[in-house]
């Protein structure tokens, strides 16, 4: 009797090791899901993660997008094996591979801070809603309030290089820059002036009610953004490699202060159908209010400075969330660039 109790209690042990070894196994696997989701290259678009990071997500765009179809890039396949085609390559994959060629140890020049155009243009420049470049052929050479002067494509490209990219940029006749021009006149090509693109350039979101916080962004970062962009936002690259895989999202090697992403606005339009990595303008990954507070955590950050005195010189042009006073009204620096901003764009 006591035997086959103990016959019963042997066997069952057994099978409890088994199921033991089962669930080990089972947990080997994931670990290594997870290790191969976190080591695959940066430009994969990885729907899985959306998964990750949904717990808190809402899947309602704020302005619904109206009908007819959404934009798509010319087809790069399309290009003819022609100088200008050639030229038009080379564009695209400086705009790719910025920091390959144009980084702090770049092949061609050393002239930027090791990002590259595509980490905010994304899908280098076609992504709907991704910062792409649908409607600069289009609406270029234009008058430019932060300038206030009439300004072509190359002029576009070098405020981004002096700000986004926080170095200097290519000569104006130098093959780099022309071949930049051509690329992004190329990818906007089939816009006509004036026409209504569907998807072009950022998402409009909706304005909060409130202040945009910082303290409530941090949470959010360190739930949805940190695992790539890192503790001290200072992205990630391989050891050895002067290429990020993760760019970084502020500190000395970030966009400086003058940046179009230093608004907070623009931030949270970028976020909202870009980030986590892997959203989308019809799968966004974050609230409207978490969109607008990570970018007030982010952009209250130190970050390297630009000298733009010489921006705005009509200062009641200045957008509503342009943080550096002198301003017509008499909002603070600090509420312009938090909010929150009905007030301050009633009264214009
Ligand atoms: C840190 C992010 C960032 C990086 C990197 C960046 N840009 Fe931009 N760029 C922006 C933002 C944001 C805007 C829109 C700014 C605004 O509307 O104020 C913009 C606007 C532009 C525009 C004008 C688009 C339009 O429709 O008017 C061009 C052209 C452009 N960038 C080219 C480039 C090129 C070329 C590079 C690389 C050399 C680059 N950018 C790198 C953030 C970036
Ligand atoms: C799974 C990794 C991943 C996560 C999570 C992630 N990002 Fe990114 N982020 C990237 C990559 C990769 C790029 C560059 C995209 C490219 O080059 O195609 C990028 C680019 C950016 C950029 C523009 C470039 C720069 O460095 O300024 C901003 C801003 C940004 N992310 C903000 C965020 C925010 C805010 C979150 C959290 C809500 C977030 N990201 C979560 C991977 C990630």
């Amino acid at each position: 009797m006591k035997r086959d109790h103990d016959k019963e209690f042997g066997s069952l042990l057994i099978k409890f090791s088994n199921l033991i070894g089962l669930s080990a196994l089972t947990t080997m696997l994931l670990l290594l899901l997870v290790v191969i989701f976190r080591l695959t290259p940066a430009h994969t678009y990885l729907p899985d993660l959306n998964q990750v990071f949904q717990n808190s997500a809402s899947n309602e765009v704020t302005e619904p997008i109206a009908d007819g179809e959404m934009w798509k890039a010319p087809d790069l396949a399309s290009l003819p094996a022609t100088p200008e085609g050639d030229l038009i390559r080379y564009g695209h994959e400086l705009v790719k591979n910025t920091a390959q060629h144009l980084g702090p140890e770049g092949s061609v020049l050393h002239i930027s801070n090791g990002m590259n155009c595509q980490n905010c243009h994304l899908d280098a420049g076609t992504k709907p809603f991704g910062n792409n470049y649908a409607l600069v052929a289009s609406t270029y050479p234009k008058v430019r309030a932060r300038s206030g002067m009439e300004e072509d494509v190359t002029k576009r490209v070098e405020d981004c290089f002096e700000r986004s990219l926080n170095g200097t940029a290519p000569a104006k006749d130098s093959k780099e820059m022309q071949a930049l021009a051509a690329y992004i006149q190329w990818i906007g090509k089939d816009v006509k002036r004036g026409d209504k693109v569907k998807g072009s350039g950022l998402l409009n979101i909706e304005l909060l009610e409130r202040a945009a916080s910082p303290e409530l962004g941090k949470a959010v970062y360190i739930q949805k953004c940190q695992v790539c962009h890192g503790e001290e936002g200072e992205g990630m690259k391989p050891a050895g490699s002067a290429v990020y895989v993760y760019p970084p999202l502020w500190g000395e090697n970030s966009y400086n202060d003058g940046a179009g992403l230093y608004r907070i606005s623009n931030f949270a339009k970028y976020v909202k159908a870009n980030m986590p990595l892997g959203a989308t303008y019809d799968n966004p990954q974050l609230t409207d209010e978490e969109a607008w507070d990570v970018a007030a955590y982010v952009n209250s950050l130190p970050r390297p400075k630009k000298d733009i005195r010489k921006d705005w010189p009509d200062i009641s042009k200045k957008p509503f969330d342009h943080p550096f006073g002198p301003y017509t009204d008499g909002f603070s620096e600090e509420r312009h660039k938090y909010g929150p901003y009905q007030k301050i764009k009633e009264e214009r």
